[in-house]
């Protein structure tokens, strides 16, 4: 083999290894996107350069989102059809949630707020990684609590793994010795997704609702 190729088959070698690497040592509550980048960056010796528009920068080639089929909170069945040509803010949680939850959901709605009349181009969407306590029943007065654009989706916990996944969305049911309701330890990022359906930026926990906004106002504008 010449020397060139066997370069080229290790960069490749230590490429995947990265990759892999991101997979098994991201922190909690950080997305693989996130965690590559970061690695990328540890490797290189520099710092992950400062997103424009807040936010995470995706990796060229990552591709986060996709087609769902799940339910809305007044029980009617939606897949990512229902939204083409609009753009998202999404979330994975549940309505049990002590306090991230309500948090970034509470940053979601502000963000709709700063949005002004744009906001009615915007749908913030919570999709639950709690299917079994959270009926359409559940979510409909949770997520109007929050913002009245927002749409809660519930699903099969086959459907609701399947988004997971595409979303790369870690969720895990713990159960504590001194509760009596099991809670979710669950990723935490609000997924802003363009018009076509595809995830343009990651936002990490308590990010700014401004730099949500003017990101959002970013896709807008591009189309
Ligand atoms: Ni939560």
């Amino acid at each position: 083999m010449r020397p060139i190729r066997l370069i080229s088959l290790a960069l490749l070698a230590a490429l995947a290894g990265l990759w892999g690497a991101s997979w098994a040592l991201k922190a909690p509550g950080e997305g693989i996107g996130e965690s590559f980048a970061r690695r990328i960056a540890s490797f290189t010796g520099a710092d992950i350069p400062p997103p424009s528009s807040g936010g995470v920068v995706m990796p060229q080639g990552l591709s986060l989102g996709g087609p769902f089929s799940l339910t809305d909170h007044t029980g009617q069945a939606v897949t990512e059809a229902d939204f083409a040509g609009r753009v998202l803010l999404v979330y994975f949680g549940f309505t049990f949630c002590p306090d991230v939850c309500p948090t970034e959901l509470g940053i979601m709605a502000q963000a709709m707020e700063d949005l002004g009349p744009q906001a009615a181009q915007v749908t913030p969407i919570l999709i639950t990684i709690d299917p079994e306590r959270d009926t359409p029943a559940a979510l409909a007065p949770y997520v109007q609590n929050f913002h009245p654009a927002m749409r809660g989706l519930t699903g099969t916990p086959q459907q609701i793994a399947e988004v997971a996944r595409r979303y790369r969305v870690y969720y895990q049911r713990v159960q504590r010795p001194d509760m009596t309701e099991y809670l979710m330890d669950h990723s935490s990022f609000i997924y802003l997704v363009g018009p076509d359906g595809r995830v343009r930026n990651l936002f990490r926990p308590e990010s700014p609702p401004e730099a949500i906004a003017a990101a959002v106002r970013g896709v807008l504008r591009a189309g």
